[in-house]
């Protein structure tokens, strides 16, 4: 959770009077986890936020997983990807389990309503496209490589800016990328995205010296805050697999002020600090966040291990309880055969991977990655969606066969560009 802080105006004291100009009192709303014991902030609404009609059920969210006795590498590549829906309706599941849903989207509309996941919380990392999210707790302006944590609860509006022709990727049109492109992952299992227990201290929830960011890292809601009308506005809540319709009295954004320490926030993941060592150094210290049975990591540009013999690249590895998930941003693929921006691979628990054959001969003496991909490993098995086999590779298993030849014997030398480390 992040630290405390609070924005606009409150009462001396919590649970006392608080009025308004006009002298009515204000609404004061506990925002609470864990049933009243675990992280929460306190708001203060102009109106009740207890003024609801309608509860109509719109649709199902329930994702529908294929293959899911089948074990197997997997490669997508979500380049070709349309744009579908808005920065909600829009996301598209392509891979999940009981724990944590992974989404693509790419918004082909924008949002006339406002929306509350009262089932999980969101982790948005924004590929490509600016905006601002208008929540409950003010405005979070978000830039591309920006990770948005949404917790549970929230009620909030992502608006994209129109993307211009010099922040779309190469080749692409305004038409297939009107707004921008991120992917959505969402706890199943009402756990909480946060950092590393370990990088922060115990007594005081500091982030501490050897943590890879910090809370100047952080970017918290700003103004706007305040909202003040009477109309009808549509809340969607999602809640039981379900997208429900709910119409507000007043403008839901009409807090005045809050405090706590239970709110959204940026982190963006050039301001990860990476940790680098003198032989190979695992993926944990990739670590940005974390949920109950699953991770999230950042692989960023760094100076690569620095010991005279040192093999930069990963050696093969049995990750036996983790089903791992990178979504490739930017870098140098050439040493990933097939890979390219955009691209998902799944290496799932019960066999192991490791370099490309060739990789690790070329990756020697190399010096520095350029590589920004962002990670999701599981503790249970991911399984894929109908939507995710559409852009599936199903020759990726494969990839890896090859003689494993002695040094000068190397037959593939067309890719000597810069090492990276995805595995
Ligand atoms: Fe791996």
């Amino acid at each position: 959770m992040p630290y405390y802080t609070r924005l606009g105006e409150v009462p001396r004291k919590r649970h006392v009077q608080f009025r308004r100009p006009d002298g009515a009192l204000y609404s004061e709303e506990l925002f609470g986890t864990e049933g009243f014991v675990g992280p929460s902030s306190t708001l203060y609404h102009i109106h009740p936020p207890t003024q609801v009609t309608g509860w109509k059920k719109l649709y199902d969210t329930k994702p529908e997983y294929v293959e899911v006795e089948i074990m197997r590498m997997r490669h997508m590549k979500t380049a070709p990807m349309k744009p579908h829906g808005d920065p909600v309706d829009g996301r598209v599941v392509v891979l999940g389990n009981s724990d944590i849903e992974m989404a693509l989207c790419v918004p082909a509309t924008s949002m006339d309503y406002h929306f509350k996941n009262g089932q999980g919380d969101e982790c948005l990392f924004i590929h490509y496209g600016s905006g601002t999210v208008y929540t409950m707790f003010g405005a979070l302006r978000f830039h591309p490589k920006d990770y948005i944590i949404i917790p549970k609860g929230t009620i909030y509006r992502m608006e994209f800016n129109p993307l211009g022709e010099q922040d779309r990727p190469k080749g692409v049109s305004a038409a297939d990328m009107p707004f921008g492109k991120f992917i959505a992952f969402e706890t199943a299992n009402a756990s909480h995205f946060g950092p590393p227990p370990r990088y922060v201290s115990k007594a005081t929830g500091q982030f501490l010296e050897h943590a890879p960011y910090c809370e100047r890292d952080l970017r918290i809601p700003e103004l706007p805050l305040t909202f003040d009308q009477r109309g009808e506005f549509e809340v969607r809540i999602k809640a039981r697999d379900c997208v429900h319709s709910y119409i507000y009295s007043y403008h839901p954004l009409d807090v005045v002020g809050w405090d706590g320490c239970y709110y959204p926030y940026i982190f963006n993941i050039d301001d990860f600090a990476p940790i680098v060592g003198k032989l190979h150094m695992p993926p944990p210290i990739h670590q940005t966040f974390e949920g109950h049975n699953f991770v999230i990591c950042s692989f960023c540009p760094r100076v690569l291990d620095f010991h005279p013999e040192a093999i930069p690249i990963p050696y093969n590895h049995s990750n036996i309880d983790s089903d791992e998930v990178l979504y490739y941003v930017e870098g140098n693929y050439k040493a990933r055969r097939g890979i390219e921006s955009g691209s998902i691979s799944l290496h799932p628990q019960g066999i192991p991977h490791g370099p490309h054959p060739g990789t690790v001969e070329k990756s020697l003496g190399k010096t520095y990655t350029d590589e920004l991909a962002v990670m999701c490993d599981t503790f249970r098995p991911l399984f894929p969606t109908r939507a995710a086999l559409l852009l599936d590779d199903p020759h990726y298993p494969e990839s890896w066969r090859a003689d494993h030849f002695a040094p000068g014997e190397q037959r593939d030398s067309k890719d000597q560009g810069p090492v990276n480390t995805w595995t």
